[in-house]
């Protein structure tokens, strides 16, 4: 695991951005998997402005999200896939048959999980996936529990995440209670993981994530053993973190080459 301790949330995006569109020069047809929350936002505004500028060709890279609410068409102004498509994908110059999202609407829950498992095994799978975190340990949605679905799946959401995710949404009642998300398995299978966090309040997870136990009841935790995540974290989310193992993860780190 690689650690990458930054000033602030601009730094973070900054960073994240550099390192995402490194990858994209170096291997213009990758297969990038994509995460949402309020996190990722300036990762994507830094993407979209070297997209526009000629810096970055989305042209041939193919996506994949993470997750999607239940129940809410793509089209619904809080589904992951209209996130999507406001902050990223509309703004650069992306083959709309290179986007994947699950669908939230379906008439046969299996299938269609069993379905985005496919397409992803069809693209020849992940090769960097960009992850946010949940206050509590959750990645996409999988959530803290006493055994995590290793494949694409369909969850409930804790009331913790309800709550998270309110503020997207006029009233509380409006989240939608259950998601369909990438399992954990198919998150380990990514060639390369590079997860987010800023704020306080993820420095609990980020602390259990690097220091903790791997338990499913703090679902990132199981990103320790995978052999290339790299963290970015400002300040904030990296305050609980013992600072000798930080010293070191920042000893570690090379910058990407301009
Ligand atoms: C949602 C998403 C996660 C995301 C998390 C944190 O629950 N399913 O993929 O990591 O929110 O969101 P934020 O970045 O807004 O804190």
């Amino acid at each position: 695991m690689r650690f990458i301790v930054v000033e602030d949330y601009e730094s973070l995006s900054r960073k994240a951005a550099e390192f995402i569109g490194q990858e994209i020069i170096s291997n213009p047809s990758m297969v990038l998997g994509l995460a949402t929350g309020s996190t990722p936002l300036g990762t994507y505004r830094h993407l979209v402005e070297d997209a526009k500028s000629g810096k970055l060709d989305f042209s041939r890279v193919t996506t994949f999200n993470l997750d999607e609410y239940i129940g809410l068409p793509p089209s619904h102004e809080q589904s992951y896939s209209s996130f999507m498509w406001r902050h990223l994908f509309s703004e650069i110059s992306i083959d709309p048959a290179r986007v994947h999202l699950p669908l939230g609407l379906f008439e046969d829950a299996e299938a269609a999980c069993a379905q985005y498992e496919k397409l992803i095994e069809q693209a020849g799978g992940i090769d960097l996936q960009l992850l946010g975190i949940g206050n509590n340990g959750h990645i996409g949605f999988n959530e803290p529990d006493d055994k995590l679905g290793a494949r694409t799946h369909i969850v409930r959401l804790t009331e913790d995440t309800i709550q998270a995710n309110a503020r997207f949404f006029e009233k509380e009642s409006e989240v939608p209670r259950e998601a369909i998300t990438m399992g954990v398995g198919t998150i380990m299978q990514a060639k390369k993981i590079l997860l987010l966090a800023s704020g306080w309040s993820k420095a609990k997870a980020i602390q259990q994530t690097i220091h903790g136990e791997v338990d499913t009841e703090v679902p990132s935790t199981v990103l320790q053993m995978h052999r290339d995540v790299t963290i970015i974290a400002d300040f904030e989310a990296a305050s609980l973190l013992d600072l000798s193992e930080v010293y070191i993860c920042l000893k570690e780190y090379q910058p990407p080459r301009e």
